[in-house]
């Protein structure tokens, strides 16, 4: 006779192994089933998505500041070259021990594991069912992935030489940040993208901003374009490409094509319709506070909507598992930060302009640019600003969206100021000698921005 679990867990990434620990944590009996070979933890984050890409493009940052930037800063270090087996070797020892890790996480909180693919043999036997299988690349008809020419992000996190000339089909965050890993180890990169902007969710003054940034630093872009087929040569690829609105197609040649237009939710081989679970028109697993359509059956992480990011992933694991549990889980869903890590980096929460706007929000605004600020011009980092939107009568943070070299970090503090539902002021106030040095008056955002980028 199997044993009984409190919560079995389907899919080893952020969602399911946070899921697992905070299971572990309220001594609930928990089991965790993952597909990936070997019993690999840690999802698509650390092996394929967020882990590797950063150790790349953290190595290749440096490679291209050593080779670019350190003589004039009075560095000499004789002609720089790169050696890519070792630059792929640390992306891969990272992503070893750190899912090496997981496991650890896995015994430590007492959660059995299991292998999957037959995952119908294992006959389990649990009170509740979390599902947590994550997301896939979205496919693109006509411009098939072999992950050697034509490769998803997987396949760009291996290329085995740089690539003489890298097209990318779509201008998100998987195609601007791996787009510059291969730019800055010597690629031309190509970026084809459907809309008329790059990163079309995020503030249309980011988009346009980091837009010029990466021109400047010598992307090519395509905007309002799509592919509309692909032909494998010998060493090549040929691009069919044309206007999004129609029109004529032109021939574009890649060493190798990267299809990075989006992620669908991955429920395939579920038996999702045989035991009632309920998906939207896109996929996505429906759920009320993670709980699906099927008693006993919850979803958390890339599967269901909301920001698809490690972090929103691993706080509905532990939100769901304290609902199991009786306790009060929760996930605000609108201080969720979002990153892009090239450089400068791109950081940004809450609500867009573009958003109030169509909202009908009564909104300031303040913006304030690296160029400006004294740090930025010593470090030679003025690229970027520092937007804030705060509501026009309450003063209350609304949305913080940041172009600069860590963007990532500042973003953290507009993040805690909008979880506790502060005001621009809050903000002004908690920043270094702003009483002192200044008074700010409440709501004068513009002041704020002086403060936060240490003008004042
Ligand atoms: P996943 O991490 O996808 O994990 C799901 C797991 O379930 C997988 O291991 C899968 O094998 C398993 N599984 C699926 N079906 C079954 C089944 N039937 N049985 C058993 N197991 C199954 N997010 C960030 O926040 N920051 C970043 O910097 C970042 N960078 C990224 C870079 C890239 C290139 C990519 C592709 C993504 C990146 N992301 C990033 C997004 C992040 O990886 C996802 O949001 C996150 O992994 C979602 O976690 P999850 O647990 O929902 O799903
Ligand atoms: P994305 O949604 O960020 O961007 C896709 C882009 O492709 C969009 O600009 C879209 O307009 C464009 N597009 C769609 N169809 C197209 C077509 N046929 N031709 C040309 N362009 C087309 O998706 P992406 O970059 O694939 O990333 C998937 C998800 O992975 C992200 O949304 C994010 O949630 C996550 N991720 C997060 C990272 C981070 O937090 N730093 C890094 C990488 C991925």
């Amino acid at each position: 006779m199997s044993e009984l679990y409190d919560v079995v867990i389907i899919g080893a990434g952020p969602g399911g192994y946070n899921a697992a620990i905070r299971a572990g944590q309220l001594g609930l009996k928990a089991a965790i089933i993952e597909k990936r070979d070997n019993k690999k933890l840690g999802g698509t984050c650390l092996n394929v998505g967020c882990i590797p890409s950063k150790a790349l493009l953290h190595a290749s940052e440096l490679y291209e500041a050593a080779e670019k930037n350190f003589e004039s800063l009075g560095i000499k270090t004789g002609k720089v070259s790169l050696d890519l087996p070792q630059m792929l070797k640390q992306k891969s020892d990272a992503v070893e021990g750190l899912t090496k890790g997981v496991e650890f996480l896995m015994k430590k909180n007492k959660v059995k594991t299991f292998a999957s693919p037959a995952m119908k043999r294992l006959n389990l036997k649990q009170k509740n069912i979390v599902i947590a299988t994550g997301s896939e690349v979205t496919p693109l008809p006509g411009v098939e992935i072999d992950e050697q020419k034509i490769v998803s992000s997987t396949g760009a996190l291996e290329f085995s030489s740089v690539p003489k000339h890298l097209v990318v089909i779509g201008g998100g965050v998987i195609g601007l940040e791996l787009g510059s890993v291969w730019r800055r180890l010597g690629a031309k990169v190509t970026v084809v993208e459907f809309l008329d902007k790059i990163l079309p969710t995020m503030d249309g003054e980011v988009s346009k901003q980091f837009q010029r940034i990466l021109k400047k630093q010598g992307v090519e872009f395509k905007l309002s374009s799509k592919v509309t087929g692909a032909e494998k040569l010998k060493t090549k690829v040929k691009l069919s490409v044309e206007p999004a609105a129609g029109g004529d197609a032109e021939a574009i040649d890649a060493d190798a094509v990267l299809v990075a237009i989006g992620r669908r939710p991955y429920t395939a081989g579920l038996g999702l319709e045989n035991v009632g679970v309920e998906t939207d028109g896109r996929g996505f697993i429906v759920t009320d506070h993670f709980k699906t359509s099927a008693a006993g059956v919850w979803a958390i992480g890339d599967c269901i909507t909301g920001p698809m990011l490690a972090h929103k992933a691993e706080d509905d694991g532990t939100a769901c598992i304290e609902l199991i549990a009786g306790k009060a889980g929760h996930v605000n869903y609108d201080t969720v930060p979002n990153v892009v890590y090239t450089y400068p980096e791109v950081a940004s929460v809450g609500q867009t302009e573009e958003q109030l706007k169509e909202a009908g929000v009564a909104y300031k605004v303040g913006k304030f640019p690296f160029a400006a600020n004294s740090r930025a011009k010593t470090n030679h980092e003025t690229d970027g600003f520092v937007k804030i939107l705060a509501d026009a009568t309450t003063d209350r943070v609304l949305g913080c969206h940041i172009v600069g070299v860590e963007a990532g970090e500042l973003i953290a503090e507009a993040v805690s100021v909008m979880e506790f539902g502060g005001a621009s002021e809050d903000i002004a106030r908690v920043s270094e000698d702003s009483i002192t040095i200044r008074p700010v008056e409440r709501g004068d955002v513009n002041a704020v921005y002086e403060l936060i980028c240490g003008l004042a």
